[in-house]
């Protein structure tokens, strides 16, 4: 069952589980993929509710996601799913069914075409009304020697030469899956 929420009450969960890892999934013609994300933003845009997420460029999820504008966010309630989010944020889906590697059970979903995800219940349904790709130029000379090492190739799952693209997603829908 689909509990309706309103996103804002649940905003503190939401931000406060990034750190250790939420999931973004994206899927395009018939592959579901879901990523760990530690970034994120909650708020409002154009007068509409969006969490966006940043993902950088050479990320199996940015193929999907530039094909299917649209991604479901799932977190855990209290801690659960640590090990999912360990292997969907270390092994990319080029290689690899994440969804069958890590167990997961797919829930339909309402008001877009990737699916939720049951073992991590509190979801957004999100369908990506802008992005930007960050301006090089503009980032601190801090975060880029921290976030953008050069000489580290894009295939690795932590940080890399990579620069992120933010996609804003319209919150469609909201809910914990009971
Ligand atoms: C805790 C954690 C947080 C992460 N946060 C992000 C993020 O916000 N953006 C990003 O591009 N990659 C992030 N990653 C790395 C991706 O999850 C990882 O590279 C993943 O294998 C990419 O999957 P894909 O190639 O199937 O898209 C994170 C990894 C972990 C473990």
């Amino acid at each position: 069952m689909k509990r309706k929420i309103d996103p804002w009450d649940y905003a503190g969960r939401l931000l406060r589980a990034l750190p250790g890892g939420i999931l973004l999934t994206a899927g395009a013609e018939g592959k579901v993929n879901p990523m760990t994300i530690g970034w994120g933003t909650l708020g409002i845009q154009w007068a509409t509710p969006i969490f966006t997420v940043f993902v950088r460029e050479n990320r199996f999820t940015r193929q999907l996601l530039d094909r299917n504008p649209e991604f479901v966010i799932s977190a855990p309630l209290d801690g659960e799913g640590r090990e999912i989010l360990s292997l969907c944020g270390t092994k990319s889906g080029r290689d690899l069914d994440k969804v069958s590697a890590a167990g997961l059970t797919l829930e339909a979903p309402e008001a877009v075409t990737v699916p939720a995800i049951r073992e991590l219940p509190l979801t957004l349904e999100c369908r990506v009304i802008y992005r930007q790709a960050q301006d090089p130029g503009a980032i601190t000379p801090e975060n880029t020697r921290r976030f953008y090492p050069q000489g580290v190739d894009s295939s690795f799952c932590g940080a890399n030469r990579d620069y992120h693209i933010a996609y804003y997603g319209e919150i469609l829908a909201a809910y914990i899956l009971e």
